[in-house]
């Protein structure tokens, strides 16, 4: 099952897109509409409610924030329905040019991205008929992401870098050292609403963000202490008092669950 709920925040009309398998909602991911640009595209398994989202509103571009199935599950869709062009980082174009290969688990959670041809983006500002928006390249999450940040309405559009103060989980593919650069770039702009693809936060937003920049900090900094007196990833876990999520970490192969955490940090110390 899916579902979609529309908000809107001054001039900024956001999607929420829910799927749902045996009755629990497994992921919600939000898409933005900014004048004409759409910023992602929610999950295949949403495309109908992303049309139904999109009813009325003249779309001329989209902007994807990186490359993950949620955010670019509909934009070749899009791009064909509406005869408009997407634009991402060149190493986003170039995945979803390949083609972006999903786990089995991904495809059956959120459904297939197809092949897309997109236009790759630099960190010039896009201009719409109100706002500006500048790309900023945040690395750590995925190696192709971009927040956008629009300085004169205080909006940053931070794709996947919030998503919660305190992250409990990694996937396999994540850097907690370039997170922690790129939170650095982000707290350093001028912003209050925070349009997470997870988690929106139309306050407070740059404490919010703060505050997992600074958690991510403690986290490395720990890590990285009993790391030095000799501790198996499993005894850091165990040390700092953290709760593996065994569930996830079977059903994804070990490739997203809690250690990944403490794996991202230890690899830099190797
Ligand atoms: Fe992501």
């Amino acid at each position: 099952m899916v579902k979609y709920f529309s908000h809107h925040y001054n001039d900024i009309n956001f999607f929420r897109f829910s799927v749902y398998h045996f009755g629990k909602n497994v992921q919600s991911v939000y898409a933005f509409v900014v004048d004409e640009v759409l910023i992602d595209t929610g999950q295949r398994h949403n495309r109908e409610n992303v049309l139904m989202a999109l009813q009325g509103k003249e779309i001329e571009k989209i902007l994807l924030t990186h490359h993950h199935e949620d955010h670019s599950g509909n934009v070749n869709y899009l791009m064909n329905k509406f005869n408009i062009p997407a634009y991402a980082h060149p190493k986003a174009v170039d995945i979803l040019k390949k083609g972006y290969k999903m786990s089995p688990l991904a495809k059956v959670m959120n459904g297939s991205v197809e092949k897309a041809i997109l236009i790759p983006l630099d960190e010039r500002p896009i201009l719409t008929k109100n706002h500006q928006l500048f790309p900023i390249f945040t690395p750590g999450h995925c190696v192709d992401h971009y927040a956008y940040h629009e300085p004169n309405k205080g909006y940053l559009f931070s794709g996947d870098l919030y998503v919660a103060d305190k992250i409990k989980y990694f996937g396999d593919y994540e850097s907690m050292k370039e997170q922690i650069i790129s939170l650095e770039k982000l707290v350093a702009l001028d912003f209050d609403v925070l349009f997470c693809s997870h988690n929106p936060k139309t306050k407070n937003g740059k404490e919010r963000l703060t505050s997992k920049l600074n958690g991510f900090k403690d986290f490395y900094q720990t890590v990285a202490h009993l790391h030095s007196k000799g501790l198996t990833e499993n005894e850091i876990m165990k040390e700092m008092g953290r709760v593996e999520n065994h569930f996830y970490k079977l059903v994804t192969m070990g490739k997203f669950c809690g250690v990944q955490m403490v794996k991202s940090v230890v690899r830099d110390l190797e």
